[in-house]
C-alpha cells in the first residue's frame, strides 16, 4: 500500500515501524515454523495415504438434510475435535464497544499484515496480494491500453479447519483472489503462504504437493465437469494424477465411498455428467475435492447456480465434511447470507480491496463499513413485521470500473457519507472492535445513520 503509507500522521508511522520490527521477528519465527510445517506435511501425506486405505466406507449420507444452523451445533468426530475447538474459539462475538469516534484521533491498530488472529498456525496467509489484468487494444490487440485492477492489496489468514467468508458483489475479484491463491492465475504482487511456505517459490514436487492439498470447487456445476468422463473417472483423477491408490480395485471402492458420502448412489458411478441434476453435480465436484483430503480448499461459489433448497443441503455437506476431516475452507460468495451459515468469519470486499473483516457473529451484529451495512440490510427478515420498519440502504450508482478505480477510498462515488478526505486518501484496515477491522475513515457501529438494520 505505498501510497497509504504516505498518508499516514507521524504518530502512524511510528507504529508502522514498531510493527515493521514485530514483522522482522515475526519472519523468524515464520522460518522456523515453515520447517515444521515441512516435517508435518511429510507425516501427515503418510498418515493420508494410510487413511485413504484403511477408510470404510460411512454410514449413508441423509438425503432428508437438517437445517444448516443446526449443523453448525452438531459434535465433531473425534478426529477433528482440535480442529473443532479452534473454529468455535475463533467465534467468540466481537466485544462491543461505544462508537468510535469520527476523527482521525481514533484508537486503532493498523494492520500491516492479515488481521485476523487464529489460535493455531495458519493453513493460508495472504498478504498484499494484488491481480492486474492487462487490458490490450489496437487493431490486432498489440498494444496495452491500461489494466485492470481486479485485486489490490488483500491480506487475511485461515486457521486450520477454519472457514473464511469472501462476500463481494459481481466482478470485485473474489474468484481472482481464489485463483492468485491456487496459482492458477499469477499474482501481480503480495504473497500467499500456503502451510509456512510461500507458494511463488514452489517448483516441482513442493508445487503437486501445493496442488494435493489446496483443492478448488467451481462455480459451475455444468461446466467444471468434463462431458466425456464417467463420474468414476472424474472422482477418482486426482487420485491417479497424485499417484495414489494405485490398485484399481481399492480406488473403485472408494470412490464409490467418497459418493456414498457426499449422499450420491455409488452404483451411478459409471453414469456421467450429464445424467445428473446441477445439485448432484455439484456433489461429484465436492467428492472429487475431497478424495485426497486436502488441507484447504477453495470454494468459489459452490451453491450460487442451485435452487434454493438444494444449496441448503450442499452447505449442510460442506459443513459435516468440514467436521470429519478438519478441512479449511475460503468460502467465496456474492451473498452475506449464505456465508453467515458456513463461516466462522467473513471478509468483504469491494473493487478489489477488502473492507471489512470480523468473525461472523461481529460481522453480522455490529457492522462498521457503510457497504456492509448496505448489504447487510439488503437481507430479507424472516419477519414480516421488522421487514416493513427496516430501512433498506440502497446504493447510489453502479460500481465504478476496476480499469479505472477511484482514487482514496474505492467506495467514496457510492458512500452515503463520503466527505473530502475519502476522496483523497485511502482508508487503511484497522482493528475497530476485538478482532473486527475495517478500512473506513469514519468507520461506526451500525446502526448507520439512521438505518434500522435487524437480524
Ligand atoms: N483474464 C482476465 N482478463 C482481464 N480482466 C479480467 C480477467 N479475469 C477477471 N478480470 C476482471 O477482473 C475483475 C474481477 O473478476 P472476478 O472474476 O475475480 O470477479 P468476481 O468477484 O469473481 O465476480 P463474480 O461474482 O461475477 O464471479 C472483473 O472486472 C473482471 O472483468
Ligand atoms: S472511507 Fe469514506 S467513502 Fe470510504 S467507506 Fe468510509 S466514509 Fe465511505
Ligand atoms: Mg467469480
Amino acid at each position: 500500500m505505498p501510497s497509504e503509507k504516505t498518508t499516514k500522521t507521524s504518530t502512524k508511522r511510528t507504529a508502522t515501524k514498531t510493527t515493521a520490527s514485530k514483522t522482522a521477528a515475526k519472519k523468524t519465527a515464520t522460518k522456523k515454523t515453515a520447517a515444521k510445517s515441512t516435517a508435518k506435511s511429510t507425516s501427515a501425506k503418510a498418515a493420508t495415504t494410510k487413511k485413504i486405505a484403511t477408510k470404510k466406507p460411512a454410514a449413508k449420507t441423509s438425503a432428508k438434510t437438517t437445517k444448516v444452523a443446526a449443523t453448525k451445533t452438531a459434535a465433531p468426530k473425534a478426529a477433528a475435535t482440535k480442529t473443532a475447538a479452534t473454529t468455535n474459539a475463533s467465534k467468540t462475538p466481537a466485544t462491543k464497544k461505544p462508537a468510535p469516534k469520527k476523527s482521525a484521533s481514533r484508537k486503532t491498530t493498523k494492520v500491516t499484515s492479515a488481521p485476523a488472529q487464529p489460535a493455531a498456525d495458519p493453513v493460508l496467509k495472504v498478504e498484499h496480494l494484488s491481480k492486474e489484468f492487462p487490458v490490450e487494444s489496437g487493431v490486432f490487440a498489440s498494444r496495452i491500453a491500461k489494466k485492470v485492477s481486479a485485486v489490490d492489496d488483500v491480506s487475511f489468514e485461515i486457521a486450520p479447519g477454519e472457514t473464511l467468508g469472501l462476500v463481494g458483489e459481481s466482478g470485485c475479484g473474489k474468484s481472482t483472489t481464489g485463483r492468485a491463491i491456487m496459482r492458477l492465475t499469477k499474482p501481480s504482487g503480495g504473497r500467499v503462504l500456503f502451510q509456512g511456505e510461500d507458494i511463488a517459490s514452489m517448483l516441482g514436487k513442493r508445487l503437486k504437493k501445493m496442488r494435493h492439498d489446496m483443492q478448488f470447487i467451481f462455480q459451475d456445476p455444468y461446466a467444471s465437469l468434463n462431458p466425456r468422463m464417467t463420474i468414476g473417472e472424474i472422482v477418482s483423477e486426482p487420485l491417479v494424477i497424485h499417484n495414489e491408490m494405485t490398485n484399481r480395485q481399492e480406488r473403485i471402492e472408494y470412490v464409490r465411498h467418497l459418493l456414498d458420502v457426499v449422499g450420491l448412489n455409488p452404483e451411478h458411478i459409471n453414469r456421467y455428467p450429464h445424467e445428473f441434476s446441477g445439485g448432484q453435480r455439484q456433489r461429484v465436484g465436492i467428492a472429487r475435492a475431497f478424495a485426497l483430503h486436502p488441507r484447504l480448499i477453495i470454494c468459489d461459489e459452490p451453491v450460487s447456480a442451485l435452487d434454493v433448497s438444494i444449496q441448503a443441503q450442499v452447505l449442510n455437506l460442506l459443513a459435516r465434511l468440514q467436521k470429519e476431516f478438519g478441512t479449511a475452507y475460503l468460502f467465496i460468495a456474492h451473498d452475506l447470507s449464505v456465508v453467515q451459515h458456513i463461516s466462522a468469519k467473513v471478509a468483504v470486499m469491494y473493487l478489489g480491496t477488502l473492507v471489512e473483516q470480523s468473525d461472523y457473529l461481529g460481522l453480522y451484529a455490529e457492522p462498521y463499513h457503510p457497504y456492509t451495512q448496505a448489504l447487510l440490510s439488503a437481507i430479507p427478515l424472516p419477519n414480516p413485521d421488522l421487514q416493513k420498519k427496516r430501512n433498506r440502504i440502497i446504493l447510489q450508482g453502479d460500481p465504478p470500473s476496476p480499469a479505472d478505480p477511484p482514487k482514496g477510498c474505492r467506495f467514496h462515488t457510492r458512500c452515503p457519507i463520503a466527505t473530502e478526505q475519502c476522496k483523497k486518501e485511502r482508508p487503511p484496515m484497522e482493528e475497530v472492535a476485538k478482532d473486527h477491522y475495517c478500512a473506513c475513515w469514519h468507520a461506526e457501529p451500525y446502526p448507520i445513520k439512521g438505518s434500522n438494520i435487524a437480524l
